[in-house]
């Protein structure tokens, strides 16, 4: 029997309430290749970060991380393949159309400080001062807001040097929120955090994924942060090519050489503790 145009099937009714298009993912790094001068860094990388999720991206250091971000931001032309952001290529769109996208980007740049001399919620209004037209008060408001998402309400008069280091980066992830941002990139946001502290911040960042459903990309090499944010985690190996990629489940079953001796410092495969390689690990021989 064949159906006619109008006949509801069940795959008919699902498909008329799904959206036509599925949503495009926020961040689409396809092929890409990137570097200084002549020199290659990143070689041939390609991953996707859907809507709504938290990527890590992981390897170790030198290994091209920090190049990525800048590409996605606008700061490095790609010398192969593309990025798309937020559906741009951000160095294919002309200056009002670079500063609107980059509007819709919170960034937290590696080792990027607060500005020593502004308070706090000076440092957290910059943005709002600058791109919007709002009056003092309100954006006096929006600042007391951004701060307590992070956990810093009340510190908006106090200088950087005043908060402790993790009060600082959770600072500037505040001010990275200012304009409400789609797509939040962090550069090494735990780097030189002690473990609890970490952690704290960790948690904001998934808390802000689930309460504003925001897309992270989020670069680190603590194991831990991993576990507690990561939706996927994207893997570089030293020569800035991809080692791997998955869930951190799936990572930590991987028996990728490179991403065994990532993950195995902490959390050795399940398959290890009862397989062969278990034994060959206890005779010192794997
Ligand atoms: N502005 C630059 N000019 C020339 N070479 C650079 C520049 N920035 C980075 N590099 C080189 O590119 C390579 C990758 O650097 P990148 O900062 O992307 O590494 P990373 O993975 O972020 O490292 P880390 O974990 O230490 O932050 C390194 O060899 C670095 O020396
Ligand atoms: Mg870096």
């Amino acid at each position: 029997m064949t159906l006619g145009p109008t006949a509801a099937t069940p795959a008919r009714r699902a498909a008329a309430t799904q959206p036509a298009v599925p949503a495009l993912p926020a961040v689409e790094i396809c092929g890409l290749s990137a570097g200084y001068d002549d020199r290659l860094v990143v070689h041939d990388l390609s991953f996707v970060v859907p809507r709504g999720r938290i990527v890590c991206l992981v390897g170790g250091s030198g290994c091209g991380k920090s190049t990525v971000i800048r590409t996605l931001v606008g700061l490095l032309k790609p010398l192969g393949g593309y990025v798309r952001v937020l559906g741009r290529d951000p160095l294919r769109v002309d200056e009002r159309e670079r500063i609107a996208l980059l509007r819709r980007i919170g960034m937290l740049f590696q080792g990027g400080a607060l500005l020593g001399s502004l308070t706090v919620g000076d440092n957290v209004a910059l943005a709002l001062h600058e791109h919007t037209d709002l009056p003092d008060g309100v954006i006096r408001r929006i600042v007391e807001q951004k701060l307590a998402l992070v956990g810093l309400e009340g510190t908006a008069h106090l200088l950087p040097a005043q908060l402790s280091g993790g009060m600082r980066k959770r600072a500037a992830i505040s001010r990275a929120l200012a304009l409400d941002p789609e797509l939040l990139i962090c550069d090494e946001p735990s780097a030189g955090l002690d473990p609890v502290v970490a952690a704290g911040l960790d948690a904001t960042l998934r808390e802000l994924q689930r309460r504003l459903g925001m897309t992270m990309v989020v670069v680190t090499h603590e194991l831990a942060s991993i576990a507690e944010i990561a939706d996927h985690v994207v893997m570089l190996a030293r020569d800035g090519r991809l080692l791997a990629q998955g869930s951190v489940a799936e990572l930590q079953q991987s028996s990728e050489p490179g991403v065994r001796e990532f993950f195995g410092r902490t959390a050795p495969p399940p398959a290890a503790a009862t397989g062969p390689s278990m034994l060959a690990a206890l005779e010192g021989t794997d």
